[in-house]
Protein backbone atom coordinates (compact mmCIF):
# COMPACT_ATOMS: atom_id res chain seq x y z
CA UNK A 1 0.00 0.00 0.00
CA UNK A 2 1.10 3.50 -0.76
CA UNK A 3 2.50 5.32 2.15
CA UNK A 4 2.30 9.14 2.82
CA UNK A 5 5.10 11.07 0.93
CA UNK A 6 6.42 13.85 0.06
CA UNK A 7 6.31 15.43 -3.71
CA UNK A 8 8.14 18.23 -5.17
CA UNK A 9 7.67 19.81 -8.26
CA UNK A 10 10.44 22.06 -9.26
CA UNK A 11 9.19 25.04 -11.77
CA UNK A 12 5.69 24.18 -9.57
CA UNK A 13 3.96 27.79 -10.46
CA UNK A 14 4.71 26.23 -14.49
CA UNK A 15 2.34 25.55 -17.45
CA UNK A 16 2.62 21.95 -16.74
CA UNK A 17 2.49 21.87 -13.02
CA UNK A 18 -0.84 24.19 -12.79
CA UNK A 19 -2.75 22.23 -16.40
CA UNK A 20 -1.37 18.60 -15.17
CA UNK A 21 0.45 17.83 -12.26
CA UNK A 22 -1.64 19.77 -9.47
CA UNK A 23 -5.15 18.91 -10.97
CA UNK A 24 -3.97 15.13 -11.14
CA UNK A 25 -2.78 14.66 -7.82
CA UNK A 26 -6.67 16.24 -6.73
CA UNK A 27 -8.15 13.74 -8.62
CA UNK A 28 -5.84 10.93 -6.73
CA UNK A 29 -7.09 13.44 -3.41
CA UNK A 30 -10.70 12.26 -4.56
CA UNK A 31 -10.28 8.79 -5.25
CA UNK A 32 -8.68 8.59 -1.93
CA UNK A 33 -5.50 7.13 -3.66
CA UNK A 34 -3.48 9.84 -2.10
CA UNK A 35 -2.43 8.45 1.89
CA UNK A 36 -3.20 11.01 4.37
CA UNK A 37 -0.15 12.98 5.08
CA UNK A 38 0.68 13.55 1.65
CA UNK A 39 2.50 16.63 0.99
CA UNK A 40 3.21 18.62 -1.98
CA UNK A 41 5.62 21.19 -2.54
CA UNK A 42 5.37 23.73 -5.65
CA UNK A 43 8.67 25.65 -6.36
CA UNK A 44 8.70 28.61 -7.46
CA UNK A 45 11.41 31.73 -7.52
CA UNK A 46 9.13 34.75 -8.28
CA UNK A 47 7.64 35.90 -5.00
CA UNK A 48 4.46 37.17 -6.52
CA UNK A 49 4.08 33.64 -7.41
CA UNK A 50 4.44 32.51 -3.88
CA UNK A 51 2.35 34.72 -2.12
CA UNK A 52 -0.61 33.81 -4.75
CA UNK A 53 0.15 30.25 -5.48
CA UNK A 54 -2.89 28.86 -3.61
CA UNK A 55 -4.93 31.40 -5.82
CA UNK A 56 -3.15 30.06 -8.81
CA UNK A 57 -3.23 26.74 -8.62
CA UNK A 58 -6.77 27.19 -7.51
CA UNK A 59 -7.26 29.35 -10.53
CA UNK A 60 -5.55 26.86 -12.83
CA UNK A 61 -7.32 23.48 -11.40
CA UNK A 62 -11.04 25.22 -11.91
CA UNK A 63 -9.54 25.77 -15.59
CA UNK A 64 -8.71 22.70 -16.20
CA UNK A 65 -10.57 20.00 -14.47
CA UNK A 66 -13.42 18.99 -16.30
CA UNK A 67 -16.65 19.68 -15.64
CA UNK A 68 -17.72 18.72 -12.15
CA UNK A 69 -14.91 18.25 -10.77
CA UNK A 70 -14.21 20.88 -8.97
CA UNK A 71 -15.69 20.93 -6.04
CA UNK A 72 -14.86 23.82 -3.51
CA UNK A 73 -15.11 22.08 -0.36
CA UNK A 74 -12.74 19.36 -1.67
CA UNK A 75 -9.93 21.48 -3.13
CA UNK A 76 -10.02 23.59 0.66
CA UNK A 77 -9.09 20.15 1.95
CA UNK A 78 -6.92 18.98 -0.39
CA UNK A 79 -5.39 22.31 -0.73
CA UNK A 80 -4.31 22.27 2.83
CA UNK A 81 -1.79 19.39 1.60
CA UNK A 82 -0.26 21.73 -0.91
CA UNK A 83 2.63 24.17 0.02
CA UNK A 84 4.41 26.79 -2.51
CA UNK A 85 8.29 26.79 -1.65
CA UNK A 86 10.32 30.53 -2.58
CA UNK A 87 13.35 28.89 -4.11
CA UNK A 88 16.03 29.26 -7.35
CA UNK A 89 16.93 26.20 -8.46
CA UNK A 90 20.46 27.65 -9.35
CA UNK A 91 21.36 29.29 -5.91
CA UNK A 92 22.04 26.69 -3.44
CA UNK A 93 21.28 29.43 -0.58
CA UNK A 94 19.30 29.61 2.62
CA UNK A 95 15.56 28.37 1.23
CA UNK A 96 17.01 25.22 -0.22
CA UNK A 97 18.17 25.00 3.75
CA UNK A 98 14.90 25.73 4.67
CA UNK A 99 13.41 23.09 2.08
CA UNK A 100 15.42 20.73 3.36
CA UNK A 101 14.35 21.07 7.29
CA UNK A 102 10.91 20.83 6.06
CA UNK A 103 11.74 17.35 4.17
CA UNK A 104 13.99 15.68 6.22
CA UNK A 105 11.62 16.81 9.21
CA UNK A 106 8.67 14.92 7.79
CA UNK A 107 10.78 11.82 6.91
CA UNK A 108 8.95 10.65 4.45
CA UNK A 109 9.34 9.03 0.83
CA UNK A 110 10.61 11.86 -1.42
CA UNK A 111 9.79 12.28 -5.00
CA UNK A 112 11.53 15.47 -6.72
CA UNK A 113 9.30 16.21 -10.26
CA UNK A 114 11.74 18.01 -12.16
CA UNK A 115 9.32 20.36 -14.34
CA UNK A 116 11.63 22.45 -15.63
CA UNK A 117 14.18 23.14 -18.66
CA UNK A 118 16.35 20.55 -18.94
CA UNK A 119 19.09 22.83 -18.71
CA UNK A 120 18.49 23.30 -14.91
CA UNK A 121 18.16 19.47 -14.22
CA UNK A 122 21.87 19.09 -13.65
CA UNK A 123 22.05 21.83 -11.07
CA UNK A 124 18.75 20.39 -9.48
CA UNK A 125 19.89 16.90 -8.60
CA UNK A 126 22.87 18.44 -7.87
CA UNK A 127 21.53 21.04 -4.71
CA UNK A 128 19.09 18.55 -4.16
CA UNK A 129 22.35 15.88 -3.32
CA UNK A 130 24.17 18.91 -1.76
CA UNK A 131 20.90 19.19 0.81
CA UNK A 132 21.42 15.63 1.86
CA UNK A 133 18.27 14.96 0.31
CA UNK A 134 18.86 11.82 -1.40
CA UNK A 135 18.18 8.30 -0.01
CA UNK A 136 17.92 5.34 -1.26
CA UNK A 137 14.27 5.31 -1.98
CA UNK A 138 14.43 8.61 -3.18
CA UNK A 139 13.26 9.22 -6.99
CA UNK A 140 13.33 12.02 -9.32
CA UNK A 141 10.79 12.02 -12.30
CA UNK A 142 12.28 13.91 -15.31
CA UNK A 143 9.94 15.43 -18.10
CA UNK A 144 10.84 15.67 -21.78
CA UNK A 145 12.51 16.66 -23.63
CA UNK A 146 15.47 14.98 -22.85
CA UNK A 147 18.02 16.42 -25.40
CA UNK A 148 17.61 17.64 -29.00
CA UNK A 149 19.35 14.73 -29.89
CA UNK A 150 21.34 11.78 -28.92
CA UNK A 151 24.57 13.90 -27.57
CA UNK A 152 22.69 16.42 -25.81
CA UNK A 153 20.36 13.45 -24.36
CA UNK A 154 23.02 11.72 -23.46
CA UNK A 155 24.98 14.59 -21.35
CA UNK A 156 21.78 15.67 -19.63
CA UNK A 157 21.28 11.80 -18.95
CA UNK A 158 24.87 11.53 -17.48
CA UNK A 159 24.16 14.80 -15.20
CA UNK A 160 21.32 12.94 -13.87
CA UNK A 161 23.50 9.65 -13.34
CA UNK A 162 25.71 11.89 -11.20
CA UNK A 163 23.59 12.06 -8.61
CA UNK A 164 20.86 9.35 -8.71
CA UNK A 165 20.71 5.47 -9.68
CA UNK A 166 19.19 4.43 -12.98
CA UNK A 167 16.66 2.70 -10.62
CA UNK A 168 15.90 5.96 -8.64
CA UNK A 169 15.19 7.90 -12.32
CA UNK A 170 11.89 8.37 -13.95
CA UNK A 171 11.65 9.38 -17.21
CA UNK A 172 7.75 10.62 -18.14
CA UNK A 173 6.32 9.90 -21.42
CA UNK A 174 2.46 10.27 -20.45
CA UNK A 175 1.53 8.75 -23.06
CA UNK A 176 2.74 5.24 -21.55
CA UNK A 177 0.09 6.45 -18.50
CA UNK A 178 -3.00 6.92 -20.98
CA UNK A 179 -5.51 3.52 -19.83
CA UNK A 180 -5.75 2.46 -23.30
CA UNK A 181 -2.50 2.38 -23.76
CA UNK A 182 -2.16 0.09 -21.55
CA UNK A 183 -4.88 -1.74 -22.55
CA UNK A 184 -2.88 -2.56 -25.42
CA UNK A 185 -0.97 -4.69 -23.62
CA UNK A 186 -3.93 -6.26 -22.03
CA UNK A 187 -5.59 -6.88 -25.52
CA UNK A 188 -2.04 -8.29 -26.83
CA UNK A 189 -0.62 -10.47 -23.58
CA UNK A 190 -4.02 -11.56 -21.54
CA UNK A 191 -6.28 -13.13 -24.65
CA UNK A 192 -4.69 -15.88 -26.89
CA UNK A 193 -6.44 -15.38 -30.16
CA UNK A 194 -4.32 -11.56 -31.07
CA UNK A 195 -0.57 -13.52 -30.66
CA UNK A 196 -1.75 -15.45 -34.04
CA UNK A 197 -2.54 -12.53 -35.70
CA UNK A 198 -0.26 -10.25 -34.78
CA UNK A 199 2.85 -10.39 -37.34
CA UNK A 200 3.55 -9.91 -41.73
CA UNK A 201 1.67 -13.14 -42.20
CA UNK A 202 -1.70 -11.49 -41.11
CA UNK A 203 -0.86 -8.05 -40.89
CA UNK A 204 -0.73 -5.51 -44.36
CA UNK A 205 0.34 -2.31 -41.91
CA UNK A 206 -0.04 -0.60 -39.13
CA UNK A 207 -0.97 3.50 -38.57
CA UNK A 208 -0.33 5.44 -35.44
CA UNK A 209 -1.71 8.48 -35.74
CA UNK A 210 -1.82 11.21 -33.11
CA UNK A 211 -3.28 14.56 -34.60
CA UNK A 212 -3.88 17.49 -32.80
CA UNK A 213 -5.89 20.74 -33.16
CA UNK A 214 -4.21 23.18 -31.33
CA UNK A 215 -1.55 25.39 -32.41
CA UNK A 216 1.64 26.53 -30.31
CA UNK A 217 -0.30 27.42 -27.36
CA UNK A 218 2.18 30.00 -25.81
CA UNK A 219 5.22 27.32 -26.04
CA UNK A 220 6.97 29.05 -29.49
CA UNK A 221 10.02 29.52 -27.70
CA UNK A 222 10.27 25.56 -26.70
CA UNK A 223 8.45 24.32 -29.88
CA UNK A 224 10.17 26.37 -32.69
CA UNK A 225 13.31 25.05 -31.12
CA UNK A 226 12.01 21.23 -31.33
CA UNK A 227 9.44 20.28 -34.12
CA UNK A 228 7.27 17.66 -34.54
CA UNK A 229 9.82 15.46 -34.88
CA UNK A 230 11.21 15.45 -31.46
CA UNK A 231 8.38 17.02 -29.53
CA UNK A 232 6.69 13.75 -30.79
CA UNK A 233 7.36 10.85 -32.55
CA UNK A 234 11.20 10.45 -30.80
CA UNK A 235 8.91 9.84 -27.71
CA UNK A 236 4.99 9.44 -27.91
CA UNK A 237 4.91 7.57 -31.42
CA UNK A 238 8.36 5.30 -30.92
CA UNK A 239 6.37 4.44 -27.54
CA UNK A 240 3.57 3.31 -28.65
CA UNK A 241 5.05 1.71 -31.90
CA UNK A 242 6.84 -0.42 -29.33
CA UNK A 243 3.90 -1.68 -27.15
CA UNK A 244 2.45 -2.95 -30.82
CA UNK A 245 5.40 -4.41 -32.08
CA UNK A 246 7.16 -5.91 -29.08
CA UNK A 247 7.73 -9.22 -28.22
CA UNK A 248 6.11 -10.55 -25.11
CA UNK A 249 7.44 -10.09 -21.99
CA UNK A 250 8.65 -12.87 -19.85
CA UNK A 251 6.66 -11.36 -16.85
CA UNK A 252 5.39 -7.80 -16.93
CA UNK A 253 8.10 -6.02 -14.66
CA UNK A 254 9.65 -2.73 -15.34
CA UNK A 255 13.49 -4.49 -16.82
CA UNK A 256 11.00 -7.24 -19.12
CA UNK A 257 9.36 -4.57 -20.75
CA UNK A 258 12.03 -2.20 -21.37
CA UNK A 259 13.90 -4.87 -22.33
CA UNK A 260 11.29 -5.61 -25.16
CA UNK A 261 10.99 -2.57 -26.24
CA UNK A 262 14.59 -1.72 -26.74
CA UNK A 263 14.62 -4.62 -29.12
CA UNK A 264 12.49 -2.87 -31.31
CA UNK A 265 13.90 0.29 -31.32
CA UNK A 266 16.87 -1.48 -32.34
CA UNK A 267 15.57 -3.16 -35.45
CA UNK A 268 14.07 0.37 -36.46
CA UNK A 269 15.71 0.21 -40.43
CA UNK A 270 17.77 3.78 -40.23
CA UNK A 271 16.32 6.05 -42.28
CA UNK A 272 19.76 7.85 -43.64
CA UNK A 273 20.59 10.45 -46.13
CA UNK A 274 18.22 10.23 -49.70
CA UNK A 275 16.06 7.62 -48.35
CA UNK A 276 14.60 10.39 -45.90
CA UNK A 277 12.94 12.56 -48.24
CA UNK A 278 11.33 9.03 -49.99
CA UNK A 279 10.09 7.92 -46.23
CA UNK A 280 9.36 11.08 -44.69
CA UNK A 281 6.99 13.99 -45.08
CA UNK A 282 7.54 17.77 -43.08
CA UNK A 283 4.49 20.63 -43.20
CA UNK A 284 4.04 23.56 -41.63
CA UNK A 285 0.89 24.83 -41.79
CA UNK A 286 -0.10 28.04 -43.06
CA UNK A 287 -3.60 30.11 -42.26
CA UNK A 288 -7.05 27.67 -42.38
CA UNK A 289 -10.05 27.50 -40.96
CA UNK A 290 -11.22 25.40 -38.06
CA UNK A 291 -14.69 25.06 -36.93
CA UNK A 292 -15.95 27.84 -39.07
CA UNK A 293 -12.86 30.27 -37.64
CA UNK A 294 -10.02 31.58 -39.08
CA UNK A 295 -6.62 30.35 -38.00
CA UNK A 296 -3.24 31.97 -38.22
CA UNK A 297 -0.05 30.07 -39.91
CA UNK A 298 2.38 28.72 -38.02
CA UNK A 299 4.50 31.95 -39.06
CA UNK A 300 2.19 34.47 -37.74
CA UNK A 301 1.94 32.94 -34.53
CA UNK A 302 5.65 32.70 -34.27
CA UNK A 303 5.98 36.29 -35.70
CA UNK A 304 9.44 35.12 -37.73
CA UNK A 305 10.47 32.95 -40.50
CA UNK A 306 11.15 28.92 -39.14
CA UNK A 307 11.38 26.15 -41.20
CA UNK A 308 10.63 24.48 -38.27
CA UNK A 309 8.13 21.74 -38.29
CA UNK A 310 4.25 20.77 -36.92
CA UNK A 311 3.67 17.74 -38.86
CA UNK A 312 5.34 14.87 -39.52
CA UNK A 313 4.77 11.31 -41.69
CA UNK A 314 7.17 8.56 -41.57
CA UNK A 315 6.85 4.98 -43.48
CA UNK A 316 8.92 2.90 -41.12
CA UNK A 317 10.44 -1.16 -41.06
CA UNK A 318 11.17 -2.97 -38.48
CA UNK A 319 13.88 -5.05 -39.78
CA UNK A 320 12.77 -8.32 -37.74
CA UNK A 321 11.23 -12.32 -38.66
CA UNK A 322 7.74 -10.69 -37.36
CA UNK A 323 7.48 -7.65 -39.08
CA UNK A 324 9.48 -8.26 -42.31
CA UNK A 325 8.25 -5.55 -45.12
CA UNK A 326 5.13 -4.54 -42.82
CA UNK A 327 5.50 -0.92 -42.48
CA UNK A 328 4.45 1.16 -39.87
CA UNK A 329 2.73 4.37 -40.84
CA UNK A 330 3.65 7.12 -38.08
CA UNK A 331 1.87 11.11 -38.27
CA UNK A 332 1.66 13.69 -35.98
CA UNK A 333 0.72 17.03 -36.27
CA UNK A 334 -0.77 19.91 -35.17
CA UNK A 335 -3.86 22.27 -36.56
CA UNK A 336 -4.86 19.02 -37.83
CA UNK A 337 -8.82 19.02 -38.77
CA UNK A 338 -9.50 16.37 -35.71
CA UNK A 339 -8.19 15.86 -32.22
CA UNK A 340 -7.40 12.12 -32.44
CA UNK A 341 -4.93 9.70 -31.28
CA UNK A 342 -5.65 6.01 -32.70
CA UNK A 343 -3.47 2.80 -34.02
CA UNK A 344 -5.08 0.82 -36.72
CA UNK A 345 -3.60 -2.77 -37.25
CA UNK A 346 -4.69 -3.38 -40.84
CA UNK A 347 -5.02 -7.08 -41.74
CA UNK A 348 -4.24 -8.49 -45.18
CA UNK A 349 -7.05 -8.71 -47.80
CA UNK A 350 -8.70 -12.27 -48.10
CA UNK A 351 -6.80 -14.79 -50.02
CA UNK A 352 -9.57 -15.82 -52.03
CA UNK A 353 -12.57 -13.50 -53.19
CA UNK A 354 -15.90 -16.14 -53.64
CA UNK A 355 -18.51 -13.00 -53.20
CA UNK A 356 -19.51 -11.48 -56.78
CA UNK A 357 -18.31 -7.65 -57.48
CA UNK A 358 -22.32 -7.29 -56.93
CA UNK A 359 -21.87 -8.09 -53.04
CA UNK A 360 -19.79 -4.77 -53.11
CA UNK A 361 -16.38 -3.89 -52.20
CA UNK A 362 -14.43 -5.41 -49.60
CA UNK A 363 -13.13 -3.48 -46.66
CA UNK A 364 -10.10 -5.34 -44.55
CA UNK A 365 -10.37 -6.43 -41.19
CA UNK A 366 -8.89 -3.27 -38.88
CA UNK A 367 -8.32 -3.65 -35.52
CA UNK A 368 -9.26 0.18 -34.03
CA UNK A 369 -7.16 1.18 -30.76
CA UNK A 370 -8.20 4.56 -30.44
CA UNK A 371 -6.87 6.96 -27.07
CA UNK A 372 -8.71 9.65 -27.66
CA UNK A 373 -10.60 11.68 -27.57
CA UNK A 374 -13.04 8.81 -26.25
CA UNK A 375 -11.29 5.62 -25.04
CA UNK A 376 -12.42 2.34 -27.35
CA UNK A 377 -11.16 -0.35 -29.52
CA UNK A 378 -12.78 -1.52 -32.46
CA UNK A 379 -12.52 -4.69 -34.69
CA UNK A 380 -13.75 -3.55 -38.56
CA UNK A 381 -15.29 -6.99 -40.00
CA UNK A 382 -17.27 -7.64 -43.31
CA UNK A 383 -21.02 -8.69 -42.61
CA UNK A 384 -24.38 -9.20 -45.13
CA UNK A 385 -26.46 -5.78 -44.78
CA UNK A 386 -29.25 -7.64 -43.07
CA UNK A 387 -31.88 -5.08 -44.51
CA UNK A 388 -30.88 -6.79 -48.46
CA UNK A 389 -32.27 -9.39 -50.20
CA UNK A 390 -29.55 -9.51 -52.30
CA UNK A 391 -26.38 -10.75 -50.71
CA UNK A 392 -24.53 -6.78 -49.89
CA UNK A 393 -21.41 -6.99 -47.93
CA UNK A 394 -21.00 -3.94 -45.12
CA UNK A 395 -18.06 -3.26 -42.95
CA UNK A 396 -19.44 -2.96 -39.00
CA UNK A 397 -17.44 -2.83 -35.97
CA UNK A 398 -17.59 -5.10 -32.71
CA UNK A 399 -16.56 -2.01 -30.24
CA UNK A 400 -15.57 -2.14 -27.47
CA UNK A 401 -16.52 0.85 -25.88
CA UNK A 402 -14.41 1.82 -22.85
CA UNK A 403 -15.87 5.29 -22.15
CA UNK A 404 -19.17 4.25 -22.09
CA UNK A 405 -18.09 0.72 -20.24
CA UNK A 406 -16.56 3.14 -17.66
CA UNK A 407 -18.59 6.21 -17.46
CA UNK A 408 -17.45 7.94 -14.56
CA UNK A 409 -13.68 6.66 -14.77
CA UNK A 410 -11.44 10.46 -15.26
CA UNK A 411 -8.84 8.54 -17.07
CA UNK A 412 -5.75 11.13 -16.04
CA UNK A 413 -1.90 10.07 -17.39
CA UNK A 414 0.14 12.28 -15.03
CA UNK A 415 -2.11 11.24 -12.01
CA UNK A 416 -1.28 7.20 -13.14
CA UNK A 417 2.51 8.16 -13.28
CA UNK A 418 2.90 10.44 -10.26
CA UNK A 419 1.50 7.82 -7.56
CA UNK A 420 3.33 5.30 -9.93
CA UNK A 421 6.37 7.28 -8.85
CA UNK A 422 5.44 7.43 -5.31
CA UNK A 423 4.70 3.73 -5.16
CA UNK A 424 8.00 3.22 -6.54
CA UNK A 425 6.80 1.32 -10.27
CA UNK A 426 8.86 1.92 -12.93
CA UNK A 427 7.02 -0.17 -15.56
CA UNK A 428 5.55 3.18 -17.79
CA UNK A 429 8.76 5.30 -17.55
CA UNK A 430 11.74 4.99 -20.20
CA UNK A 431 15.04 3.84 -19.42
CA UNK A 432 17.46 5.57 -20.65
CA UNK A 433 18.71 3.11 -23.64
CA UNK A 434 15.25 3.30 -24.74
CA UNK A 435 16.03 7.11 -25.03
CA UNK A 436 19.32 6.60 -26.38
CA UNK A 437 17.59 3.89 -29.06
CA UNK A 438 15.38 6.52 -30.05
CA UNK A 439 17.57 9.25 -30.54
CA UNK A 440 19.82 6.98 -32.67
CA UNK A 441 16.97 6.58 -35.10
CA UNK A 442 15.87 9.97 -35.26
CA UNK A 443 18.86 11.69 -35.53
CA UNK A 444 19.66 10.91 -39.08
CA UNK A 445 16.41 12.12 -39.89
CA UNK A 446 16.61 15.46 -38.19
CA UNK A 447 20.43 15.93 -40.29
CA UNK A 448 18.71 14.82 -43.72
CA UNK A 449 16.06 17.71 -43.22
CA UNK A 450 18.77 19.96 -43.26
CA UNK A 451 18.98 19.80 -46.98
CA UNK A 452 17.23 22.67 -49.04
CA UNK A 453 14.85 20.31 -50.76
CA UNK A 454 13.58 18.31 -46.91
CA UNK A 455 11.91 21.92 -45.92
CA UNK A 456 8.62 21.25 -44.80
CA UNK A 457 5.55 21.40 -47.07
CA UNK A 458 2.40 24.06 -46.78
CA UNK A 459 -0.74 22.50 -45.41
CA UNK A 460 -3.66 24.35 -44.22
CA UNK A 461 -4.71 24.47 -40.68
CA UNK A 462 -7.48 22.51 -40.42
CA UNK A 463 -6.81 20.04 -42.77
CA UNK A 464 -5.35 16.74 -42.41
CA UNK A 465 -1.87 17.70 -43.48
CA UNK A 466 -0.14 18.06 -47.03
CA UNK A 467 -0.96 15.99 -49.51
CA UNK A 468 2.59 14.79 -49.59
CA UNK A 469 1.07 12.34 -46.46
CA UNK A 470 -1.74 10.77 -48.41
CA UNK A 471 0.45 9.75 -51.05
CA UNK A 472 3.37 8.50 -48.93
CA UNK A 473 0.74 5.69 -48.27
CA UNK A 474 -1.42 5.77 -51.66
CA UNK A 475 1.71 4.87 -53.39
CA UNK A 476 1.79 1.67 -51.15
CA UNK A 477 -2.20 0.91 -51.86
CA UNK A 478 -3.26 2.41 -48.94
CA UNK A 479 -4.54 5.46 -46.80
CA UNK A 480 -4.68 6.97 -43.88
CA UNK A 481 -7.42 5.29 -42.02
CA UNK A 482 -10.58 7.19 -40.55
CA UNK A 483 -13.13 4.59 -38.73
CA UNK A 484 -16.26 7.20 -38.93
CA UNK A 485 -15.40 7.45 -42.80
CA UNK A 486 -15.77 4.15 -43.19
CA UNK A 487 -18.83 2.94 -41.42
CA UNK A 488 -22.08 3.43 -42.55
CA UNK A 489 -24.59 5.54 -40.11
CA UNK A 490 -25.03 3.33 -36.93
CA UNK A 491 -23.04 0.32 -38.01
CA UNK A 492 -20.61 1.42 -35.41
C1 LIG B 1 3.38 16.78 -25.27
C2 LIG B 1 3.86 17.67 -26.37
O1 LIG B 1 4.37 15.86 -24.91
O2 LIG B 1 2.22 16.06 -25.70
C3 LIG B 1 2.76 18.63 -26.81
O3 LIG B 1 5.00 18.42 -25.92
C4 LIG B 1 1.52 17.87 -27.17
O4 LIG B 1 3.20 19.42 -27.92
C5 LIG B 1 1.13 16.91 -26.06
O5 LIG B 1 0.48 18.82 -27.38
C6 LIG B 1 -0.01 16.02 -26.48
O6 LIG B 1 -0.48 15.27 -25.39
P1 LIG B 1 -2.00 14.79 -25.32
O7 LIG B 1 -2.03 13.90 -24.12
O8 LIG B 1 -2.82 16.02 -25.19
O9 LIG B 1 -2.25 14.07 -26.60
Amino acid sequence: MLEAFDFVIFGGAGDLALRKLIPGMYRAYCNDELPEGTRIFGTSRREEDITQYHQKVRAAAEEHLREGEFVAEKWDQFAKCVHPLFLDIANHDENWEKMAETLKAGNKQRVFYLSTPPSVFGVCCKHIAESDLISPTTRVVVEKPLGYDAQSAEAINSEIAEYFEESAIYRIDHYLGKETVQNLLALRFANGIFEHLWDAKTIDHVQISISETVGLEGRAGFYDGAGALRDMVQNHLLQLLCLVAMESPNKLTADSIRSEKIKVLESLRPLKGDAVKWHTVRGQYVAGEMNGESVPGYLDELGKESTTETFVAIRAHIDNWRWSRVPFYLRTGKRMEKRCAEIVIQYKDVSHEVYPSSAGPLSPNRLVIRLQPEESIQMVLMSKNLEKHDTELLPVALNLNLAETYKHFVSDAYKRLMLDAAAGDPSLFIHRAEVDAAWAWIDPIIEAWQRPENRPLAYAAGSNGPEASEELLSGDGCHWFNIDDLLPEGKG
